[in-house]
């Protein structure tokens, strides 16, 4: 008798798990490429955080031996300045621009442009930073939890970069609709000055120009001023004027700074776009029709 009853009870395993508990469905074990490239992703990591610490150690020891032979030791401002410059002209209401990156295309980029996209975000924020008249900048329009939040959290300290991260508010949310100026190539209104009022929007966008016109129709749908930057006034390009957020950021930076056009754009854009600048001639012409683009250049006051 006893034995029989023995044999009816089953047998618990040592350790449960969701995988062995009774009453839980056993999980679909990963394949062998799953597998493999979690594998090479956590191998992925470690290596970088190595590589980073390796640059860290042969920064500090250039400094040791900049130090032992009497030479200056920092060439720029330190990390810890260039954070306090870029709060107290913020907080004293000396930022020189505004601008606010667009991440509401969380769904409209692959898995690769969604890691581009973020690296751009890295290189606006890194721009401002070093910049001696760093603007106030804004992440807007990021869905929590979405792929971008997520490839955010990928970079160490991302939370503690000074830029001002809005989850699931846009711009047309944050600001004023008569202050914002949506930048777009197709815009028919030209940008002449960065003005300190306004906050200028740009797409956070990598998508190889599959989406020709979004950021122009998204802004005009939503009633925005638009403006496209003076490229074609100032330099003559090989290539199409469409620019990366990071450079059309980092051109609004320079200009904002009191840099001219020109020289700003030349610096900026990259060489394989062939950018050359106006010969006098046509700089001549453009002084000559000035007049006539005053009427369609970004004028807020106007608009407002
Ligand atoms: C790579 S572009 C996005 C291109 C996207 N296919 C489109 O048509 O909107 C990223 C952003 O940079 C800005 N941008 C690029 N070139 C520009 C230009 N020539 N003038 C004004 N804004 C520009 C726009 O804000 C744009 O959304």
């Amino acid at each position: 008798m006893e034995a029989t009853e023995q044999s009816q009870t089953p047998l618990q395993p040592a350790v449960l798990s969701l995988n062995n508990c009774p009453g839980t469905t056993p999980g679909t074990p990963q394949s062998k490429n799953q597998l493999k490239k979690q594998k090479k992703l956590a191998e992925f990591a470690e290596l970088k955080k190595l590589r980073r610490e390796r640059e860290r150690q042969r920064k500090k020891q250039k400094r040791r031996e900049a130090k032992e032979q009497g030479l200056p030791v920092r060439v720029g401002p330190s990390r810890k300045e260039l954070k306090r410059r870029q709060v107290a002209s913020a907080e004293n209401g000396l930022a020189t621009f505004s601008v606010a990156i667009d991440l509401d295309y969380d769904d409209l980029m692959q898995e690769r442009d969604i890691a581009k996209c973020v690296k751009q975000c890295l290189r606006i924020y890194t721009i401002n930073r070093r910049s001696a008249q760093p603007g106030r900048l804004h992440f807007t329009g990021i869905k929590r939890n979405g792929h971008i939040h997520e490839c955010f959290k990928k970079n160490d300290g991302w939370e503690n970069w000074n830029v001002e991260y809005h989850f699931d508010r846009t711009h047309a949310d944050l600001f004023e609709k008569q202050k914002l100026v949506y930048l777009t190539c197709e815009s028919d209104k030209l940008l002449d000055k960065v003005q300190p009022e306004c906050t200028y929007v740009i797409g956070g966008l990598v998508d190889h120009n599959h989406f020709k016109g979004l950021c122009h129709s998204r802004a005009t749908e939503a009633g925005l001023t638009t403006a496209r930057l003076p490229l074609s006034e100032h330099v003559d390009m090989k290539t199409r004027a469409v620019l990366s957020t990071y450079h059309v950021f980092e051109l609004l930076n320079k200009v904002a700074a009191g840099q001219d056009w020109t020289s700003a754009i030349l610096e900026t854009i990259p060489l394989r776009k062939g950018a050359k600048a106006k010969t006098t001639t046509n700089e001549q012409e453009l002084d000559a029709n000035s007049e006539s683009e005053t009427e369609t250049q970004v004028d807020l006051k106007a608009d407002s």
